[in-house]
């Protein structure tokens, strides 16, 4: 049942996951009234020796200010408990278990089951030590029902031995249905409009395919580098980092079939469909860079050929995408932080306004900032002339629903484990797929195979990714550019 009493763990409670994200979208939920107070119980686990109130100080940091808070933060701050103690052996772990079940003890007045949800903020060499402990002396123990489910983070591996490896161990101590792989971009307002968008519109249906599509982009870019967290970017560079998960999961929403229905299962069964059908990337349609300045960052080694921007071209062998080329492109330091899809139509055949000079129509769907969908069209220069321009239909968030709250991708995903819906949670074998697609290409960077080239910080990265995006048929509207209302 998804009632009941519902005791939440995050591991790694001091970490900066945990901080940032993991108790701020916990506080956005309490404060919705989704964590009710008589049911509901926080714990933080992690090394360091703190006291209960050492921790929610910490917390407290990184939560929405404001007098007018005062109140709902005490009242979330009390929900929280510290337990401390080492990831790898049953002292701690069987300390855990006491203060979860002392809480379930003095909460199940209200129903007998117990819902027990672990949060590993932690990086991935410590998950199977953690599951094998969890498994052992923190499960339900409950005869009236409930659950017991981990929820983890990427990097799921490093490529597709390592992560099959870590999916095994894990698999082997908790069912599929126990396990909630997230990928915040799976949270992102935008990103679960594509299904509607896609399939609820007639619109969209019958030219959402190679006839008429051209080119499809899908562009991530930060606008800083990666100080503070060398060490580990440099482990993984941005296909890893962004493209093998946050860009590619996109992707599968973009490109998939029509599911058979809304279940989690079906949705997850086209998107591995999908992938599974992406040919092997060619060398001469990636291009990959690192920003200048990236090596003066003390944890990143001297001869470093970590990549901070690459651009790939995925091509689907099925009968919808021949030909077509999705273009996966992300890189740190750059001019600008947004993130979009762009999708290219074809040329107007039998052209009789000079469409091809104006520019082509192109739908874009802005994840990020100020969110929106828009296209770009040809119409009428609005005057006595009968001359054409490019402007565009606008569907800009922020104008359209003004007095809707856009909720963080982690509250929306943490709201999902906890109702039970695994539908934007990475299943086991669309992570296998998705790391088949780059394991090939990360082996040989990693070899030193295939080099990066340098860009300078806070330029658009190497003129070699425009090179690449135009030999792939993407042509730039000249002297157009979509401009969010000013209202923002
Ligand atoms: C994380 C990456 O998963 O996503 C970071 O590790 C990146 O490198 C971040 O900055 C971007 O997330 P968002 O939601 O700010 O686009």
């Amino acid at each position: 049942p998804e009632t009941g009493c519902l005791s939440i763990t995050v591991l790694g409670a001091s970490g900066d996951l945990a901080k940032k994200k993991t108790f701020p979208a916990l506080f956005n939920l309490y404060r919705q009234g989704f964590l009710p107070s008589d049911q509901v119980h926080i714990f933080g686990y992690a090394r360091s020796k703190l006291s209960d109130d050492e921790l929610r100080d910490r917390i407290q940091g990184y939560l929405p200010q404001g007098q007018e808070l005062a109140q709902v933060i005490s009242g979330f701050l009390k929900l929280i408990k510290y337990v401390s103690g080492s990831y790898d052996s049953p002292d701690g772990f069987k300390t855990l278990d006491d203060a979860i079940y002392k809480h379930e003890v003095s909460r199940n007045t209200i129903e007998g089951s117990s819902r027990r949800l672990f949060y590993l903020a932690l990086p991935p060499s410590v998950y199977p030590q953690i599951c094998k402990m969890i498994k052992s002396y923190c499960m339900n123990k409950s005869d009236l029902g409930g659950w017991t489910r981990i929820v983890v983070e990427k990097p799921f591996g490093r490529d597709l031995a390592s992560a099959e490896e870590l999916s095994s161990q894990i698999g082997k101590l908790f069912e599929e249905a126990e396990i909630y792989r997230i990928d915040h971009y799976l949270g992102k307002e935008l990103v679960q409009n594509l299904l509607v968008l896609r399939f609820a519109n007639r619109f969209f249906m019958p030219v959402w395919n190679r006839d008429n599509i051209d080119n499809v982009q899908i562009v991530f870019r930060e606008d800083f580098g990666t100080e503070g967290r060398g060490g580990y970017f440099d482990q993984y560079g941005i296909i890893r980092d962004i493209i093998q998960n946050h860009l590619l999961q996109v992707f599968c929403l973009v490109a998939m079939e029509k599911p058979i229905s809304l279940k989690p299962e079906h949705i997850r069964d086209e998107k591995v469909k999908v992938l599974q059908s992406v040919l092997p990337i060619k060398d001469e349609e990636v291009v990959l860079g690192q920003y200048q300045g990236y090596k003066d960052d003390p944890t990143v080694p001297n001869d470093s050929n970590t990549p901070t921007f690459a651009s790939v071209i995925l091509r689907i062998h099925n009968e919808r995408w021949e030909g077509v080329p999705f273009i996966l492109k992300a890189g740190k330091a750059l001019d600008s932080r947004k993130a979009e899809i762009r999708i290219q139509f074809k040329d107007v055949p039998g052209d009789i306004f000079k469409c091809k000079k104006q520019g082509r129509n192109e739908l874009v769907i802005r994840l990020q900032p100020s969110e929106a969908i828009y296209m770009k069209l040809t119409v009428k220069q609005p005057g006595l002339e009968i001359s054409t321009a490019q402007s565009e239909l606008d569907l800009s968030y922020r104008q359209r629903y003004q007095n809707v709250v856009i909720p963080e991708a982690y509250e929306r995903l943490i709201l999902d484990t906890i109702k039970g819906d695994q539908q934007h949670f990475v299943r086991r074998d669309e992570l296998k797929a998705a790391w088949e697609i780059f394991t090939p290409m990360l082996h040989r960077i990693d070899g030193g195979e295939l080099k990066t080239v340098p860009y300078k910080r806070g330029s658009r990265g190497p003129d070699e990714a425009d090179a690449l995006v135009e030999k792939a048929g993407y042509v730039q509207t000249r002297g157009y550019i979509w401009i969010p209302p000013t209202f923002w």
